[in-house]
């Protein structure tokens, strides 16, 4: 399998995986990426077996309007029971790097407010060690510098994602050679540099189910496993 089937194969375990606990009030979070996009497609087929959705970015929500399955304001919709999103990289105990596409910060508040996430992948992004994937950071565009330099002292190189621009109006600096040999510590290090919004370490609340799409078939790892 190539790696569009690949992620084809995990959207639908993780459709199978939800779908026995849907009801016309179910609301399902939704992350960003290709691999949820292809989540989002497939949930278009099932459409009335659930209530709606909510959208861990615009582009998401777009997508899921555009299949016409209604998109909820979070603050009307939590507690979630699902959230099934992509990741960058996962490591053996569900802990990732998020934000390639930038919705880090939406992501990691969907994430936070769902009971059980489910981490959808292909294989290439299971890592032994976080970090080969640079890390973004959300951050208020006046304290790029200030940010830039509290990375540096933290033993990061950080890089301006030029010309982007989040759904929330800030910028992205990616992190490259950091080391996140210990997720939980950098997370938190990270969440005190004051004009960094949000980091895409998702360590202190990891993925609950992994469904890595592999060539002998989508593994499911549970975190209890790791
Ligand atoms: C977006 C994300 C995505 O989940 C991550 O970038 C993975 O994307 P893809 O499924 O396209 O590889 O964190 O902010």
């Amino acid at each position: 399998m190539n790696q569009d089937e690949l992620k084809k194969a995990v959207a639908q375990a993780a459709l199978d995986y939800i779908r026995p606990h849907l009801d016309q009030d179910s609301i399902i979070g939704v992350g960003t990426g290709s691999t949820a996009n292809c989540f989002i497609d497939l949930l278009a087929n099932v459409r009335n077996d659930f209530d709606g959705a909510v959208a861990s970015s615009d582009a998401t929500a777009e997508r899921l309007k555009s299949h016409g399955i209604p998109v909820y304001d979070l603050n009307s919709a939590a507690p979630l029971e699902f959230y099934v999103d992509g990741a960058d990289e996962t490591n053996e105990h569900l802990e990732l790097i998020k934000g390639g596409g930038g919705a880090l910060t939406r992501e990691k508040i969907v994430a936070a407010v769902s009971k059980t996430f489910i981490c959808i992948a292909d294989e290439s992004k299971l890592v032994g060690i976080l970090g080969e994937f640079p890390l973004p950071v959300e951050v208020v565009p006046m304290a790029r510098s200030y940010v830039g330099r509290e990375i540096v002292k933290l033993g990061g190189d950080p890089v301006y994602r030029e010309g982007f621009i989040t759904d929330n109006g800030n910028i992205i600096i990616d992190i490259h050679n950091l080391d996140i040999s210990r997720p939980i510590q950098v997370e938190e290090k990270l969440n005190n540099i004051v004009g960094i919004v949000t980091n895409g370490l998702f360590a202190r609340r990891p993925a609950d189910l992994l469904l890595l799409g592999t060539a002998d078939g989508v593994k499911s790892i549970s975190r209890q496993d790791g």
